[in-house]
C-alpha cells in the first residue's frame, strides 16, 4: 500500500481544513481500506493492528466502511460496498472543484464518514453546510463523529435525490455518489448560477466522470465533465441485472480487435453514451481478460475473451441475437474517428426533455457526432 500525505489539498484555501480535520477521525475500528497491490478490499481491525489501521487511513486509498446496505456482519467482505470514505487526493480535488467559499450555502448528498461534511464545515462554516445520507446507521454514525470534532454541520436522514428543500436555495450541491439521471428536484434548490458537482454515468460501467453543471434559472442546467471518477451508485439508481432465459442462440467467432477496458481508461464511460441499455463488466484471468457485455433487458450477452493461452486473437461468444460486441466495437471507432477526445473535451446538458452528453459543445450532442 502506498502512503502519501493525506488530503494533500489540491487547493490551498482548503489546507487548514485538511491539516484540522483528519480522515482517520471518521474511520470505524473495522473497515476495508483498498489495497493496489491485492486488487482487493480487506479488512483491518483498530483493535488487532493500529499500526496497519493508521497507515490505511492516511493513505491515499478509498476505505470501504459498509457493505450490503449495513446487512452485512464481521469482518469478511461483503457482496457489494454500500458506503466508503473516498481517497483524499479525490475529496481534495472534487472540493477545489467545487469552487465554494465562505458565505456560500452547500449541500452535501451522501454523508458517509461525515469526513467530507467536517471538511465543508470547517471551511465555510457549520451553519452553512447540510448533509444528507440515506442510511440512518450511517448518518448516526457520522453525527457522533462530527461531534467528536467540535463541528455540527446539519445532517438530514433522507434520500438525498429530493434535495433538502427547507435548507436551499444552495450555491453549491455536492454529490458523493454516482448519479445515472440529475435529480430534477436539486435544479430548483440551487440559486441560479450555482453549481452541482456530481459523479454521472450510465448503467454501461461502474465508472462516471465528475461533472461540473451551471444551474440557470430556467429549471435547465449544464456544463463539462471533469475527470473520470469510481463511485457507488445512488441506491435507487443502481443497475438491476437481469436474468437470461435459458437456450438462447450461441454464436462463437473470433477477431483481433480489442476495446481499451482499463480502470481509468476514458473508453469504456464514454462507451456508455452510445451502447444503449447495455452494461460491462471485465473478468481478469491470469493470462488475459474477458469482456462481459450485458444487455438490460436479458435479450442476451457477449463474452470477448482475449487469453494468452489460447493464442492471438479474441474469441466472441455471443448469445441471443444482439450484435453487442458489434456495438462496443462501433463507440470504438466512433472514438477514435474523432482523435481519441478526453473525458474533459465532453459536457452535459439537462433540460425537462433530458441529459444529453456533449462533445466540445452542447450542440453537438454525442449521439449526432459521427
Ligand atoms: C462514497 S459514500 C460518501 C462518502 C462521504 N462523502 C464521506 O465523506 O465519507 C456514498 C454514500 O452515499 C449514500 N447514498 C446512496 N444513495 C443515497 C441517496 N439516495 N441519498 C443520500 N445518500 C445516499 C450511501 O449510503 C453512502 O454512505
Amino acid at each position: 500500500m502506498t502512503t502519501r500525505t493525506p488530503g494533500a489539498a489540491a487547493d490551498p484555501a482548503w489546507a487548514a481544513a485538511f491539516a484540522a480535520v483528519p480522515r482517520a477521525a471518521f474511520l470505524p475500528r473495522v473497515m476495508w481500506p483498498y489495497d493496489e497491490e491485492r486488487e482487493a478490499f480487506d479488512a483491518l481491525d483498530l483493535a488487532r493492528d493500529p499500526e496497519g489501521w493508521r497507515r490505511a487511513a492516511e493513505a491515499d486509498v478509498p476505505i470501504v466502511t459498509q457493505w450490503d446496505d449495513g446487512a452485512h456482519a464481521g469482518s469478511g467482505r461483503g457482496a457489494h460496498a454500500t458506503s466508503s470514505a473516498s481517497t483524499p487526493r479525490l475529496v481534495a480535488a472534487m472540493l477545489a472543484a467545487l469552487d465554494a467559499e465562505p458565505g456560500m450555502r452547500v449541500l452535501e448528498v451522501g454523508t458517509g464518514t461525515g469526513w467530507n461534511a467536517a471538511l465543508l464545515a470547517h471551511r465555510l462554516g457549520e451553519r452553512s453546510v447540510t448533509t444528507v445520507e440515506i442510511d440512518p446507521g450511517v448518518a448516526a454514525t457520522a453525527r457522533r463523529a462530527l461531534r467528536r470534532a467540535g463541528l455540527r454541520p446539519r445532517v438530514v436522514v433522507g434520500d438525498g435525490a429530493l434535495g433538502v428543500p427547507d435548507g436551499g436555495p444552495y450555491d453549491r450541491i455536492i454529490v458523493t455518489c454516482g448519479l445515472r439521471r440529475v435529480p430534477r428536484e436539486w435544479l430548483a434548490q440551487v440559486r441560479p448560477g450555482g453549481s452541482i458537482l456530481a459523479p454521472w454515468g450510465t448503467a454501461f460501467r461502474g465508472r462516471d466522470a465528475l461533472v461540473r453543471l451551471t444551474v440557470r434559472g430556467d429549471g435547465t442546467a449544464e456544463g463539462p465533465f471533469l475527470q473520470v471518477v469510481n463511485f457507488m451508485p445512488m441506491r435507487a439508481h443502481r443497475t438491476a441485472h437481469p436474468t437470461f432465459p435459458p437456450g438462447l442462440p450461441l454464436t462463437d467467432t473470433r477477431t483481433g480487435a480489442w476495446p481499451p477496458h482499463g480502470m481509468w481508461h476514458p473508453f469504456p464511460f464514454l462507451a456508455g453514451m452510445r451502447v444503449e441499455r447495455a452494461s460491462h463488466a471485465v473478468q481478469r484471468h491470469d493470462d488475459g481478460h474477458t469482456q462481459w457485455l450485458y444487455d438490460l433487458s436479458g435479450a442476451g450477452w457477449t463474452a470477448a475473451v482475449r487469453r494468452e493461452r489460447t493464442g492471438p486473437g479474441v474469441v466472441v461468444r455471443r448469445a441471443g441475437e444482439r450484435p453487442l460486441w458489434d456495438e462496443l466495437l462501433a463507440a470504438w471507432e466512433w472514438w477514435r474517428s474523432a482523435g481519441e477526445p478526453p473525458v474533459g473535451r465532453f459536457g452535459l446538458s439537462v433540460d425537462d426533455k433530458g441529459e444529453t452528453p456533449w462533445l466540445d459543445r452542447p450542440d453537438r450532442p454525442v449521439d449526432a457526432t459521427v
